[in-house]
């Protein structure tokens, strides 16, 4: 298939173009590189540097490309921003995913997968969180998301030729086995390469936000998923979409561990002392949150095979320590 990756150029995105190309499709990757790396793009794969709010130039790259999906990554991710400036998050990601579905309309191009985020749910209302958990996002990020997931519904809905996917991720972690594709964010927040940038010397400490709630060590609770394990699950759930599908799905590995357990499991990993300090609470963070992805695996067989934490760690350390200045860029 030819395939649009918008948001090639960041973390998710440049895991899942390589996973197509390795699957045999053709791709074209957009980024406007505001937060992505030219370098995660390879060379030979034709770029746009282009906003995803430029309905004219996404029209024109999805007709002229013969585009038959679009992968829509494009977005900022930090809940923390998103509270401090909510207009930035609703124009880049809802009004983002607004212009791709006006130029997917206009090309009238077939199949959509959209990446959407376990902060859809909210504080669930229970646990494993299942597609059909109520959605109440507690943030103007997970907000963002749930507005573009509802246009993307509503679109379908009177364009019976168009087939369309929702992947809701948990915590997204690793890289690349060869080290060559990475996390490489400005700030960097999520927990596991605060962590190991502890353990490289980029910063003085790690902070555990909160050891008072209520699970059994008093950490919070995450679903950690590969990124690999992701971009495969992407590639599978393409190849199945089929006009009027409206397919969407968790992606996680159905398991939860806590901050204390991913600190230990460092410990395994790295073979460097770093500190590690009790802080108070983030604001907005639920105890527990794990996926029940059993939709996924009974309708396409896709199942996460890194259900290893220390895997995931393994190949982040790796790309830490091949790549200290990231991109470079
Ligand atoms: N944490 C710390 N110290 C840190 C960083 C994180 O204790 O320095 C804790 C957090 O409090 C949380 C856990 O580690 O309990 C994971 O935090 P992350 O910031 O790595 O990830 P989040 O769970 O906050 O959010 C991530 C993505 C969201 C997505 C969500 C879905 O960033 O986009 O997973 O579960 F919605």
């Amino acid at each position: 298939m030819q395939v649009l990756v918008t948001g090639a150029a960041g973390y998710i995105g440049s895991h899942a173009l390589r996973a197509l190309v390795g699957a045999g499709h053709r791709v074209i990757a957009l980024d406007n590189l505001s937060r992505g790396h030219r370098g995660a793009v390879p060379a030979d794969v034709p770029f746009h540097q282009v906003d995803v709010r430029d309905t004219d130039a996404v029209e024109t790259i999805l007709r002229e490309g013969r585009v038959e999906c679009v992968m829509h990554f494009a977005a900022f991710t930090y809940v923390g921003e998103s509270v401090e400036d909510p207009l930035l998050y609703y124009d880049n990601n809802t009004r983002g995913t607004l212009s791709v579905l006006r130029a997917v309309e206009r090309a009238k191009t077939p199949r959509l997968v959209f990446s959407s985020t376990a902060a859809t749910y909210g504080e669930p209302t229970e646990m494993p969180i299942r597609e059909t958990t109520p959605q109440t996002p507690i943030n103007p990020y997970g907000m963002s998301k749930l507005l573009s997931e509802h246009m993307l519904r509503d679109f379908a809905a009177k364009s019976p030729h168009f087939g369309y996917s929702v992947l809701r991720y948990f915590n997204v972690c690793g890289c690349a086995a060869d080290a060559s594709l990475g996390e490489d964010h400005e700030p960097e927040t999520h927990l596991i390469p605060v962590i190991l940038q502890a353990a490289l010397g980029k910063r003085e400490k790690i902070t555990v936000f909160g050891e008072d709630y209520p699970t059994p060590d008093g950490t919070c609770i995450r679903d950690y998923v590969h990124v690999e394990d992701l971009a495969d699950a992407h590639v599978k759930v393409m190849e199945a979409l089929a006009p009027g599908d409206a397919r969407v799905y968790n992606l996680g590995i159905g398991r939860g561990h806590s901050v204390k357990e991913i600190l230990d499991a460092v410990r395994r990993v790295v073979d460097r002392p770093f500190k590690v300090e009790s802080g108070p609470r983030r604001a907005g963070d639920p105890p527990a949150l794990y996926a029940d992805p059993s939709k996924i695996e009974r309708e396409l067989g896709w199942r996460a095979r890194h259900t290893d934490i220390a895997d995931a760690i393994e190949s982040a350390w790796r790309w830490f320590l091949a790549h200290p200045a990231g991109y470079g860029d």
